[in-house]
């Protein structure tokens, strides 16, 4: 199994290439990043982070090899690529801000990718996530079961986590989906919500609750306004959950930003929805049952996600 991680230099890119290391499922990890000219000397962070990470494998304990390069040619056959090379979200920046520099990043690595290894499957993490997997989705010429976005597990794991340390539980016990686009009109789903079972309504009050989920739909602008910069730990664990669940064919339900051609009502965008993913990619998108409240705010959702594709046309 050989692993490409586009944008590897970077904070995201380098954290999913290490994550996915150290599970330790692959033969290869490959980390692509630019040269980056600097004071007239030429530095190389893929390379660089990509022989940092090999190094820690005999403390780390794991054999996949991972090696950096500039060069597309040492992606050849890649059965997955992972795309995280973009700009990131800076404070007072919107997603949506970042939209035309990062399309024109991911058409032009995603063609690359495409180029040498033309049956691969796609995880897009580049901003704003929505439109950047549709982008690469038209750039690759793939099937839509084969190219999708890493948010629902992030949006998912920062509300789990919240839940966690409200009501004093185990994250682990604490499981949860939200639909829409990755932004601030994501749909967390209190009534698939649950701590081992029990619906979380159990444990906590609306009040805190309703906090809780807009919390979790500020969760990333919170971690910018802290760092300057957007997060990356939990952002690469989650891209590496989704390239694990691919290579091991493991049949997990996840959201993930799926290509939507009529479920849930909608038709012509990538949009978070909890998928089933093994080998091959999305295998199905499973539409459950939501009520009138919940449907409402998906097609604002939705709608958010729409209007960021026709600002993309227009660009185009
Ligand atoms: P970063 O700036 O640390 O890394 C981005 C890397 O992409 C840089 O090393 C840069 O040299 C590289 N890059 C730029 N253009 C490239 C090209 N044409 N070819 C190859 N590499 C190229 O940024 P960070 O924090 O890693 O974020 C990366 C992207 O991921 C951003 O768009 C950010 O908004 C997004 N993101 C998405 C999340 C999600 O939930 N989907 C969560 C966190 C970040
Ligand atoms: C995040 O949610 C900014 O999309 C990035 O952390």
């Amino acid at each position: 199994m050989k692993i490409t991680v586009v944008g590897a230099g970077g904070n995201v890119g380098s954290t999913v290439a290490l994550a996915i290391a150290q599970r330790d499922f692959a033969k290869q990890v490959i980390a692509v990043d630019l040269e980056i000219k600097k004071d007239g000397k030429s530095f190389f962070p893929s390379k660089g982070r990509a022989l940092d990470q090999w190094q820690t494998s005999p403390i780390l304990s794991f054999d996949t090899h991972v090696s950096g390069t500039i060069d597309y040619a040492d992606t050849a056959g890649s059965d997955i690529c992972v795309i995280t090379a973009g700009l990131p979200r800076r404070p007072g920046m919107s997603r949506d801000d970042l939209l035309s520099a990062n399309r024109d990043i991911v058409k032009s690595v995603t063609e690359k990718l495409v180029e040498h290894s033309p049956d691969t499957i796609i995880v897009v993490v580049s901003n704003p996530l929505d439109l950047m997997t549709y982008v690469a989705w038209k750039a690759s010429g793939l099937p839509p079961s084969k190219v999708m976005g890493m948010a629902g597990i992030l949006d998912t794991a920062r509300f789990r986590a919240f839940l966690a340390e409200e009501i004093n539980v185990s994250p682990k016990d604490i499981q949860a989906l939200i639909l829409g686009g990755h932004g601030d009109s994501m749909v967390p789903l209190p009534r698939y919500t649950t701590v081992s079972g029990i619906p979380i309504r159990h444990f906590i009050g609306e009040d805190k609750l309703n906090a809780i989920i807009e919390r979790t739909k500020t969760g990333g602008g919170e971690l910018v306004g802290l760092m300057g910069t957007s997060a990356w730990y939990a952002p690469g664990a989650a891209a590496a959950q989704m390239v694990e669940a691919i290579a091991l064919d493991q049949n997990r339900i996840l959201p993930c930003a799926a290509f939507l051609d009529g479920q849930y009502g909608l038709k012509d965008l990538y949009v978070g929805v909890p998928v089933l993913l093994g080998k091959g990619g999305i295998k199905e998108v499973i539409e459950i049952d939501l009520d009138q409240e919940e449907k409402a705010l998906l097609q604002t959702s939705a709608d958010h996600v729409k209007k960021g594709l026709d600002d993309l046309s227009r660009l185009n």
